[in-house]
């Protein structure tokens, strides 16, 4: 995670669409007993967003302030519907305010590129094209309620991305442990729990300017979850060659779009790419020791199951691995 800051509680409901499952490959039938169809990080995406109506960024009450937000009924979200009475309270943070490096500067002073590569900022949505309106990019979701950047740095698109290590969960005796209701391997995935809302989340994070998201996935799990920031030199070149290894393997991307969080606001939203690695033998990453760091307060391998409370819509990422790898859910 990096500076933006982050003090709220959620679980989103984005529903994911399948849109391509480019060719199927067989596991090497450690733990999973059939065979699984994947789409490589490398190639298509498997997982959009889908275009249905944001609900957590229409939160009553802005995260990290006592800012209210217009009203927004689910009939004029859309902004091709007509609402002439709407009008959105004006909040960007102080923090943001206050020119981090991590923020723009207010409009009018600068002049982003939108829709395009902006320096070394990428200010592409992934879902396409998003409107202009007098110089300030329009949420592609709709109305918010909001304008402004709220605790986001960006105008437009703020990307992040997740990354979700995971290997099978086993007995003492090296076993695959199954479950006994669906009689499924059960997976385990590497979480933290944030320090600003003490939820449990995926360990992801923003991407800096000039990143490539691969760099940024990697980058987050060695920093969150094995605490590469206080590692010394050496440590942090054993940590960086453990898990280069299976980073560089093609992940499964479960999710790649718009995020319903309630930071967004009308002209700056969140995005993110979910991307899967999995230690299938459990003698790479796995064996690492795990430790908190940034700003991740614990760290732990967690049981992947339905009735998780997680962060965002970290909870929705994992039901897709989970049937994906044909593990318990
Ligand atoms: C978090 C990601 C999350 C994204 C969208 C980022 O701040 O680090 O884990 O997916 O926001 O909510």
């Amino acid at each position: 995670m990096k500076a933006v800051s982050r003090h709220w509680a959620a679980s989103v409901h984005v529903a994911l669409s399948l849109i391509g499952l480019p060719y199927a490959a067989g596991t090497s039938g450690v733990c999973s007993k059939k065979a699984i169809s994947r789409s490589f990080f490398s190639s298509t995406s498997v997982y959009m967003c889908s275009a249905a109506a944001h609900v957590k960024a229409r939160c009553p009450v802005y995260p990290g302030s006592d800012t209210h937000r217009f009203p927004v009924p689910d009939h004029t979200v859309d902004w091709d519907t007509d609402c002439p009475q709407y009008s959105p309270v004006k909040y960007t943070a102080p923090t943001v305010l206050n020119k981090p490096a991590w923020a723009d500067p207010e409009i009018g002073s600068f002049s982003p590129q939108f829709n395009s590569i902006d320096g070394s900022v990428d200010r592409r949505s992934h879902e396409g094209s998003y409107r202009v309106q007098n110089g300030k990019p329009l949420n592609p979701h709709g109305r918010t309620g909001l304008e402004g950047r709220g605790l986001l740095g960006r105008w437009g698109p703020n990307h992040a991305a997740d990354p979700i290590v995971t290997r099978w969960k086993r007995d003492s005796t090296g076993q695959c442990v199954h479950h006994t209701n669906s009689q499924l391997p059960v997976l385990q995935f590497v979480s933290i729990k944030r320090l600003d809302c003490g939820e449990w989340a995926i360990p992801g994070g923003m991407v800096d300017p000039g990143e490539r998201i691969s760099q940024t996935l990697q980058r987050e799990f060695s920093e969150e979850a094995l605490n590469s920031l206080q590692a010394s030199p050496s440590q942090r070149e054993n940590i960086q060659k453990r898990i280069a290894e299976l980073f560089n393997s093609a992940g499964l991307q479960v999710y790649k779009g718009y995020v319903d969080d309630p930071r967004n606001t009308d002209n700056a939203w969140m995005e993110t790419v979910a991307v899967n690695f999995h230690d299938e033998s459990g003698n790479s990453v796995s064996e690492l020791p795990l430790q908190a760091g940034d700003d991740a307060g614990q760290v732990s391998w967690i049981d992947v199951d339905s009735s998780l409370a997680l962060y965002a819509n970290h909870l929705h990422f994992l039901e897709t691995v989970a049937k994906e790898r044909n593990a318990h859910w």
